[in-house]
């Protein structure tokens, strides 16, 4: 056995063993009495009785060594902006924002949602709360109201923090009247909305609601704010994921077992040298680049905390792959602050790769790369041909990991840190990461399948720290969606097929249920469909992922009409086209947005009513839509067909 294949054993066989070794990976207040309390299984406690703090060790742990040395690196090619702040400065900053949140009224175990673009208050914002025990949820900026709404009233927090605006590509997204709009159509009301004021974007106050961060700032500029101290379990944040309902759910994620698992994944994943004590010979220090938005569990976990817990230097990107700081473009910007910060790993999606490759690519090798140990990549399927190009390009490991908001940090890895010599294998992100105990299994009866044979991805608990502790509020929505039993134990679902080959390699094979992925942004179709049926004439609608060569998956719409007559002509199919782009763009946000809206009579439906998706995804795909013997009506897949491909029918 290779050392990768003895420390796994002994993660799994022994996880109180292993992972009360890693603990030590964190600093607590008070030690933990029990590594493991699985007595409520699959609801998980871990290093119970232990009570420690997230900021704590992502900042002022490290303020005696490393006070002076780089923290957070916020670059902003929107507003041409770039700004260095070091442990001490974070920490004095994190306590301003603490003290304005006590201020408020935010206590321990409250809830703070942040509808921040990608600037360095966003990041002090999460560190305070976490600072003081309050639960942050993050709402990706590119989300709308009606998603917002949905996550105002799960969450129901007493205090929001946001902004006038955000910019893409020198365009300015105003967020004020998206909040507006959301905390008017949610039930709960938060009592304060904090404003940043970035000058992007004129905004109307609402009066005892609305206070300016500025203001604020300075009423605290010289508070400091004890940490909480938190028990093991208590939540850190929630974070909310798409699923095939329509209500996102709230992915909780706790402290201690959070802290201790995005340490050990720098270790045996993420930078191996840096934990081992190497610094970069020019910084004097390590420095990662996850360029992901924070709303999206890439950036809490690799933006924000993971690279803090471990002492790192983080880079905070506001900004495109391909425009510079002049707003000119600049396809080598990425690559420019690569060399410009010694970054010594980074973080992206595919789909900034696929980007890229449109571009001249003798913008790889026009900048120093030499910090750079290895670009990960994560999010969605990383295809063999973008993955060759970028490593003939930078001349380094490209490492996929496969992982999920809800898992936290990756179940799959090539683990440099486990075994220097693991070697990445093309179109695999690799191997079980230690501590996981992932099992293929045949849909239908549940056996585990052979090397070589598709099955769906499941893991066999205890699953390690760091993973979701439950559904917010919903223990029962936890184990029902993501839990069944197999024999006398309990599986969870990834609801992603894959497969294994003869040397113990993983591939992803795609999800199994409604969920598609976006640029590798996880979306519902249902959230999708609801937000189109609300348009007047739709009578019924069916969304679906469709194969994009750039995006990885677009979203495809099908919609039956409620008065057919009323919109014979094709500019009227037109418009409406047109109209549910912009209803879905205001109330979910762009990457919502379906490429195509096709009129059809009817749509594929099996003799239950159930909708056939896979099919007519295979059919916008051109594939083959396997056993349709539960068909209702052929001819609506026919009809769906012949509108997409006018040429020989593959469907019977
Ligand atoms: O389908 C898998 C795909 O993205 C899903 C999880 O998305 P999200 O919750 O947004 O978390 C992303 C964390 C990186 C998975 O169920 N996925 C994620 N990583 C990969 C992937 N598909 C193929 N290869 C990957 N490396």
């Amino acid at each position: 056995m290779d050392p990768y294949d003895i420390l796994h054993r002994q993660s799994v066989d022994d996880p109180e063993a292993f992972w009360g070794a890693e603990a030590a990976g964190i600093e607590w207040h008070r030690p933990f009495t029990r590594v493991l309390d699985d007595r409520r299984a699959p609801l998980l406690r871990w290093f119970v009785d232990g009570t420690t703090n997230v900021c704590h060790n992502a900042v002022d742990r490290h303020l005696a060594t490393r006070g002076d040395q780089a923290a957070l690196i916020h670059v902003s090619t929107e507003t041409g902006s770039e700004r260095v702040y070091t442990y001490r400065e974070l920490f004095d900053e994190v306590n301003r924002v603490a003290a304005m949140l006590i201020g408020e009224g935010v206590e321990r175990g409250d809830r703070v949602l942040i509808y921040l673009p990608m600037v360095p208050e966003a990041v002090f914002a999460m560190l305070a709360c976490t600072r003081i025990g309050a639960i942050h949820s993050v709402v990706f900026g590119g989300f709308a109201s009606t998603s917002l709404a949905s996550r105002i009233d799960d969450a129901r927090p007493k205090l929001v923090l946001s902004a006038d605006a955000g910019s893409r590509a020198g365009k300015t997204i105003a967020y004020k009247p998206l909040l507006d709009a959301a905390i008017d159509l949610a039930r709960h009301k938060p009592h304060r909305v904090v404003l940043l004021d970035r000058g992007l974007c004129p905004m109307t106050r609402v009066d005892g609601r609305d206070l300016d961060w500025a203001t604020l700032r300075a009423r605290h500029l010289d508070d400091r704010v004890d940490c909480a101290w938190l028990e093991s379990n208590e939540p850190c944040y929630i974070l909310y994921t798409s699923g095939t309902t329509g209500t996102p759910k709230g992915v909780v994620r706790d402290t201690g077992g959070h802290a201790v698992a995005l340490v050990a994944s720098i270790k045996y994943i993420f930078d191996p040298a840096g934990a081992a004590g190497a610094v970069d010979p020019v910084s004097g220090r390590r420095t990662f680049f996850a360029a992901s938005d924070i709303g999206w569990v890439v950036g809490h976990c690799y933006t924000v905390y993971a690279p803090l817990l471990a002492g790192m230097a983080t880079l905070l990107y506001e900004g495109l792959p391909t425009r510079g700081m002049d707003g000119e473009p600049d396809a080598g910007i990425w690559w420019r602050l690569v060399a410009r910060h010694r970054v010594n790993g980074m973080f992206t999606a595919p789909t900034a790769i696929r980007v890229l490759k449109k571009q001249d690519p003798s913008h790889l090798t026009a900048h120093d790369l030499s910090s750079l140990d290895a670009l990960f990549l994560a999010g969605e399927p990383l295809d063999e041909p973008t993955a060759r190009w970028i490593a003939d390009g930078i001349g380094k490991p490209i490492l996929d990991n496969y992982w999920q908001t809800e898992t936290g940090w990756p179940m799959l890895a090539v683990q440099r840190g486990a075994d220097a010599s693991m070697a990445p294998r093309f179109g695999s992100p690799g191997k079980p990461v230690l501590g996981y105990r992932l099992k293929l299994l045949d849909e239908s009866t549940m056996d585990e399948v052979g090397a070589d044979r598709k099955g769906v991805l499941v893991l066999e608990g205890p699953l390690p720290p760091g993973c979701m502790a439950t559904v917010w509020g919903d223990d029962a929505r936890f184990v029902d969606t993501y839990w069944s039993l197999r024999d006398d134990r309990s599986v969870y679902s990834t609801f992603d097929w894959g497969v294994r080959d003869a040397d113990g390699y993983y591939f992803i094979l795609g999800r199994t249920d409604d969920v598609i992925n976006v640029a590798g942004h996880r979306l519902g179709t249902r959230e999708i469909e609801e937000s189109i049926a609300a348009h007047a004439a739709i009578a019924e609608t069916a969304v679906v992922g469709v194969a994009d060569a750039l995006k990885g998956q677009v979203a495809i719409a099908f919609a039956v009409l409620r008065d057919p007559a009323s919109m014979a002509t094709p500019v009227d199919r037109l418009r409406l086209e047109g109209e549910v782009m912009a209803l879905v763009d205001r109330s979910l946000g762009a990457l919502a947005r379906p490429a195509r809206v096709h009129v059809v009579d009817a749509l594929p439906k099996t003799r239950s009513g159930k909708m056939l998706r896979r099919a007519l995804q295979a059919v916008c795909e051109g594939r083959d839509p396997g056993d349709l013997t539960t068909i209702e009506d052929p001819s609506t897949l026919r009809q769906i067909h012949d509108l997409l491909h006018p040429s020989p029918s593959i469907v019977a």
